[in-house]
């Protein structure tokens, strides 16, 4: 472990153990700026509620509501489409579709589905890309995807996601464009002829139900809730693949542990570690004046962890924009744990190496290939 404090809240989210930084945040009551980033910072639970309650703070910046590196493509068509990126009208209907739709998948039966995948897929010297392909394969599986089609679907969703990264170059967002098109290709056939049962179909009722008639709209989000799946997901996978690893071997009971360990996982070595929210108007929040065009960094790992926060959990959102998924990605990734703890072989947790995929927000490790004894 790695002894010393990280240099901000951005460097946090891809420290060896930003834990101890992240109490000390989060026991500092208050909005506060931290000059270096250009950011205020929201660490203590009461504060990142109130800042998410707040009608001012909004998910996008008012004068660019598509990041401007990939507006004017399919890929920034998509993001400006996303419930994730609106408020208002535009978040309130499809949010609530989306999430009756999900509310009615059966969360034992999509475990069920992560392990089969996870079996299916698993190679022993592929845990790095295994842990990615599970959830994103198992969602679109779920939405009505047929198995030979999952594989290009996954890579599809890989070449997207380059458009949520403030890191990627032009030749990444050209490829998310692409991607962004196949897959909005894709679904517009998928919808043709929408299994009954499938989640696509109980999308589709329940965007009828609420009368979310824009069909762009329904395409954007239905890429949407592979993008969500897909890294927030696989990071936790990954974190629980370590927690697993730093429990005592004689510990280690079995599957029937998986969906504790996943839970625990969630909350205190959390996926998506921050997320921001974007001051539309001049307001005040618990006395500190924010202005017009700032951001607010909520750090939501360090809310998990604040002891004044009456067990509220933050790691899945809270509030208007919380997330709709966290069953979902619950079940998919204690399925995985569980394909895991059958497939790997005993010596995998032993000889994990790994360090963290580069993300202001995301804390997902990238396995390297498994350290051997040092040769000669
Ligand atoms: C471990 C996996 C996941 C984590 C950690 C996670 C975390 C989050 C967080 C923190 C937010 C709120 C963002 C904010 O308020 O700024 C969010 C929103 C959202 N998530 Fe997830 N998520 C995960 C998996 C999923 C899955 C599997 C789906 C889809 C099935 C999904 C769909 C969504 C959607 C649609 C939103 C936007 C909700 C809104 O804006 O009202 N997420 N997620």
């Amino acid at each position: 472990m790695n002894a010393t404090y990280p240099q901000d809240a951005l460097a946090a989210v891809t420290h060896a153990d930003p834990y101890p930084y992240y109490d000390a945040l989060a026991a500092a009551q208050g909005l506060r700026f931290d000059a270096g980033l250009g950011l205020w910072i929201a660490a203590g639970a009461a504060d990142v509620v109130a800042v998410m309650r707040h009608p001012d703070c909004r998910v996008r910046p008012l004068t660019e509501p598509v990041p401007a590196a990939i507006a004017g493509g399919a890929a920034g068509q998509v993001f400006g489409a996303l419930v994730r990126m609106n408020d208002g009208e535009r978040h309130a209907q499809p949010k609530l579709a989306l999430q009756r739709a999900l509310a009615g998948v059966d969360a034992q039966a999509a475990r069920l589905h992560a392990r089969r995948i996870g079996g299916r897929l698993w190679r022993d010297d592929g845990l790095a890309s295994w842990m990615v392909e599970v959830p994103v394969s198992a969602m679109a599986s779920l939405l009505g995807f047929a198995d030979s089609q999952l594989p290009a679907v996954a890579a599809w969703m890989g070449e997207f996601v380059a458009c949520l990264s403030p890191y990627s170059d032009a030749w990444q967002i050209g490829r998310a464009h692409a991607a962004a098109l196949s897959l909005l290709a894709g679904f517009k056939e998928l919808m043709r002829g929408a299994a009954s049962g499938s989640l696509l179909s109980q999308v589709i009722a329940e965007a009828e139900a609420v009368g979310w008639s824009e069909s762009h709209g329904l395409l954007a989000n239905l890429v949407g809730l592979l993008s969500q799946t897909y890294e927030a997901t696989a990071g936790l996978i990954g974190n629980s693949v370590l927690a697993l690893a730093r429990q005592p071997e004689e510990e280690r009971s079995g599957a029937e542990d998986a969906a504790v360990l996943v839970r625990a996982v969630s909350r205190f070595d959390s996926p998506i570690q921050n997320t921001r929210r974007f001051v539309a108007r001049a307001c005040e929040i618990g006395g500190v004046p924010l202005l017009a065009g700032q951001t607010v960094l909520l750090v939501l790992a360090a809310a998990n962890r604040d002891p004044r926060g009456e067990g509220r959990e933050f790691g899945f959102g809270h509030g208007a924009h919380a997330c709709p998924g966290q069953a979902l990605a619950c079940a998919f990734a204690t399925g995985a744990m569980e394909a895991l703890m059958t497939k790997a072989p005993p010596d995998l947790l032993r000889t994990l190496n790994w360090s963290y995929r580069r993300s202001p927000n995301a804390r997902v490790p990238v396995f390297g290939r498994e350290v051997g004894p040092p040769a000669g």
